[in-house]
């Protein structure tokens, strides 16, 4: 066995995206062209696993992958990226998606549920050092409707008493709250305004970047991780894809590090 294994390892989905871009979606049974057609990395554990490789974290992901060239592709990725194979399995079954949870090697847990379901086991809010959703998420587990930061508030104090240490509920292009059991009043950590090109996976984004400050700079506080992670996500949104569209330490101000 490794003798140190990774600072961030994801457990979690790695899925491949076929995209294709057409001006409508066809009936059923309809054929109809298309514009562009390309695959990509995605798969929320595997995005926010290599964010957090990108900015340099010893990173190691726990998945499955289908014994196909999809699957062979994304272990290629996954190497590129300097991700650990490690755990990566091949399998003839169907992938799928679940929610993702990351462990780092001290003692922290980040739990991001997603997709969220109303009846999430207890169990889940008590054992992560930080709990993070977005808003949809966190309205599906509280039936609070979070459309503001003070929503935000509201509906992470439900999620501390139900035993989470720490939450983040992410708003988009608001950033974030932020609350925990030692400060129990929310607190809005706005992010910098920037020209919103495709938001898909800023959330993933948001999540490595988070797990790459957890382990590597644990003496940070939650609210200067959280700016930092707000930063990197926004650097995601300015441009088209999920990974593709993912900062490495080079991209960032050095401060940041
Ligand atoms: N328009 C934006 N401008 C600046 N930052 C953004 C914007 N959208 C998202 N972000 C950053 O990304 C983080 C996560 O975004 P969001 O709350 O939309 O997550 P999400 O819904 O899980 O994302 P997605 O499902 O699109 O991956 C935000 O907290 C913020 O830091
Ligand atoms: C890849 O990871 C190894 C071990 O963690 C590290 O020594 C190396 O610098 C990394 N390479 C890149 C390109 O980040
Ligand atoms: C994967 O497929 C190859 C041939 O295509 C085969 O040799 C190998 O045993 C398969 N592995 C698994 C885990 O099914
Ligand atoms: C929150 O994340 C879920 C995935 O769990 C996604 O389907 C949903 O669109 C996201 N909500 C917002 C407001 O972005």
């Amino acid at each position: 066995m490794a003798q140190e294994i990774a600072a961030v390892v994801v457990v979690g989905s790695c899925m491949t995206d076929l995209v294709s871009l057409t001006p409508r979606l066809p009936k059923a049974g309809e054929t109809i062209h298309g514009s562009k057609f390309f695959i990509g990395f995605g798969g929320k554990g595997a995005n926010q696993c290599i964010q957090a490789a990108r900015l340099g974290a010893k990173a190691a992901m726990v998945c499955k992958v289908g014994n196909d060239s999809f699957g062979n592709d994304y272990i290629e990725n996954f190497k590129k990226n300097n991700v650990s194979t490690e755990f990566v399995g091949q399998t003839a079954d169907a992938a799928t998606g679940a929610a993702s949870i990351i462990v780092n090697g001290e003692v922290k847990t980040i739990f991001n549920p997603a997709p969220a379901i109303a009846d999430l086991d207890p169990q889940f809010f008590t054992y992560s050092d930080i709990f993070c959703c977005n808003e949809s998420e966190a309205e599906i587990l509280t039936g609070i409707p979070v459309r503001s930061p003070g929503d935000a508030g509201n509906a992470g104090s439900v999620l501390l008493e139900r035993g989470c240490r720490r939450v983040i509920v992410t708003l988009g292009g608001e950033g974030c709250v932020i609350l925990s059991q030692e400060v129990r009043t929310p607190k809005h950590i706005p992010t910098r305004k920037v020209k919103a090109v495709d938001s898909t996976g800023a959330g993933d984004s948001f999540v490595g970047a988070l797990a790459f400050y957890a382990a590597h700079y644990p003496d940070l506080s939650m609210e200067e991780m959280v700016k930092r992670s707000n930063y990197i996500a926004s650097v995601s949104v300015q441009a088209a894809g999920t990974q593709t569209s993912y900062p490495s330490k080079k991209d960032l101000p050095q401060d940041m590090f």
